[in-house]
């Protein structure tokens, strides 16, 4: 750790994984309701349980993003984060409206717009969270030393996301309205400005543990930027086909999504270059794992997953079923909570000098929850596969389809099980690398520096 105050990214880590245990529980909940066994209907009903799978999801990469920016940022600029008591201060309010926010959906306290349930009052406080959280990594990276590619993609991501919250904050009467600017929150979000958070976690990571050059890393950043915008912006179409928009989205939208791919086979042909070209040095071999394997899941997830149903002629019939939740799954999975965990990977030694990046503990966790992750992929699609032909092309109800999909949520729950023993792993594995301590090497590791002959092995 070269900064003493990059050490609160710590405490964003570990409610992150709370925060994820709790939403992995909430996911058993639904996947044993849809076997049939909805025994927790009375105080959790599935429509609260998926508000809180979804919206816990959000949070707990958001607080893995801010825990990241906290540890990239101060080093990025060359200085000590400018205030971290007043991270604290941010750290704690973001926890306790989240906290609120998952209590109040159990009251029915919410707006009901998928993904953006969070009632409104508390959205205006989210705007002041963020807007300290902007205003800490900012002022760090401005009265740095040094602007990175890295540090600068990372705060255009961290600011764009926050502006782009907005939107979803503005009342319409109109259905199709709001259901328009929603999703210039949660396409734009995923497929547009995290995409840059992503990207500059990876570089990051990729510059640390392959020894590559900085200069060739970032290059490739700003091809993959390009490419995100370029598709990312106009593919927001892909949602507007049904939904009451004009009629010129579906040509828009089509091409413009089917365009969007490219920007995750870049991350993922990218960061396999990388690898290559660096070798694979780095000890922490378990954080390169999670890097390397967020940039080619980000890619069958997103990518591929999403290419898959972006069509107007696919998505006429697959819009809403299952098939949705295969690609959400695996896409989230992939791009975002993998690059968290690769952060936390790498950060953990660093912050702790304890060395638990190998045995068997790390490696099972990385195995488990994604040979798990992919088995639940796999079990969404049967069902949702099969739900679009039953229900949309041979006309049977829904509920009965339900009935019929039964089956394969017993597979959904074996692979959950599977990808809960990764989770529960990990957060072992976080556990026993214990707290941050105060006396660390000022170096962390000297990879970036060292000519690659010469570094670490
Ligand atoms: C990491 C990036 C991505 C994530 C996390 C993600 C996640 C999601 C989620 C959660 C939904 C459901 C949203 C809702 O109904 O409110 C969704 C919908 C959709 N995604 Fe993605 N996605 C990503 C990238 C992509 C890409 C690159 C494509 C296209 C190539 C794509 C195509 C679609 C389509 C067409 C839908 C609409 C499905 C429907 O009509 O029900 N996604 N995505
Ligand atoms: C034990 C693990 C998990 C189980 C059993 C599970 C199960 C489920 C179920 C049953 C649904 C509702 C599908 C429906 O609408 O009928 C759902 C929704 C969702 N889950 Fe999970 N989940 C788990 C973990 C995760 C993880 C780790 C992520 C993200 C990385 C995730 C992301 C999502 C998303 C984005 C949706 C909304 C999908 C959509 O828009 O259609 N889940 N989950
Ligand atoms: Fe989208």
């Amino acid at each position: 750790m070269k900064y003493r105050s990059q050490k609160i990214a710590w405490l964003f880590f570990a409610t992150s994984l709370v925060l994820l245990v709790l939403q992995v529980l909430y996911g058993f909940i639904m996947g044993f309701a849809h076997m049939g066994y909805d025994v927790f209907h009375e105080w959790i009903p599935f429509n609260t349980a998926r508000a809180v799978h979804t919206n816990l999801l959000v949070v707990w990469l958001l607080s893995g993003f801010m825990g990241s920016a906290y540890w990239v940022i101060p080093e990025e600029a060359g200085r000590e984060l400018v205030s971290p008591k007043l991270a604290l201060v941010q750290w704690a309010s973001f926890v306790l409206v989240g906290v609120v926010a998952v209590i109040g959906f159990h009251f029915n306290w919410w707006e009901g717009r998928k993904f953006l349930e969070i009632p409104r009052p508390l959205d205006y406080l989210v705007v002041v969270n963020v807007l300290l959280f902007i205003g800490l990594v900012g002022a760090t990276a401005w009265q740095g030393r040094r602007f990175t590619t890295t540090g600068i993609t990372l705060l255009l991501g961290l600011v764009s996301a926050a502006l782009l919250y907005l939107p979803g904050m503005y009342h319409f009467d109109n259905q199709v309205h709001d259901s328009y600017f929603r999703w210039w929150v949660v396409h734009l979000w995923v497929e547009g400005v995290w995409e840059l958070i992503m990207g500059a976690l990876l570089s990051y990571l990729l510059i640390k543990l392959t020894g590559v050059d900085r200069e060739i890393i970032e290059k490739w950043l700003y091809v993959i930027v390009g490419i995100t915008f370029l598709s990312g912006i106009l593919g927001t179409g892909h949602h507007y086909y049904y939904i009451g928009a004009p009629e010129y989205w579906l040509m828009i939208g089509g091409i413009f999504s089917a365009l969007e791919p490219l920007a995750f086979l870049g991350m993922a042909i990218f960061a396999m270059a990388m690898m290559r070209k660096g070798g694979r040095r780095h000890p922490n071999r378990c954080a390169l794992h999670w890097t390397i394997g967020c940039a080619v899941l980000s890619f069958v997830g997103a990518g591929f997953l999403g290419m898959a149903h972006t069509l107007p002629q696919v998505n006429l019939w697959t819009h809403g079923t299952l098939v949705t939740a295969m690609h959400g799954h695996l896409a989230f999975w992939g791009a975002y909570a993998m690059i968290v965990f690769a952060m936390i990977m790498y950060t953990m030694p660093e912050m702790t000098g304890r060395n638990c990046y190998t045995g068997w503990i790390p490696e099972w966790a990385f195995l488990t929850s994604n040979i798990g992750m992919l088995a639940m992929t796999g079990a969404f699609a049967v069902a949702g596969i099969t739900q679009v032909y039953l229900e949309r092309k041979v006309g049977m109800d829904f509920l009965d389809v339900q009935d019929a999909v039964q089956v394969h949520f017993l597979g959904l729950v074996l692979a959950a099980a599977l990808f809960a023993l990764g989770i529960a792993l990990f957060v072992w594995n976080f556990i026993s690398f214990g707290l941050p301590a105060d006396d660390l090497k000022d170096e962390p590791d000297q990879t970036e520096r060292q000519p690659l002959k010469e570094a670490v092995t």
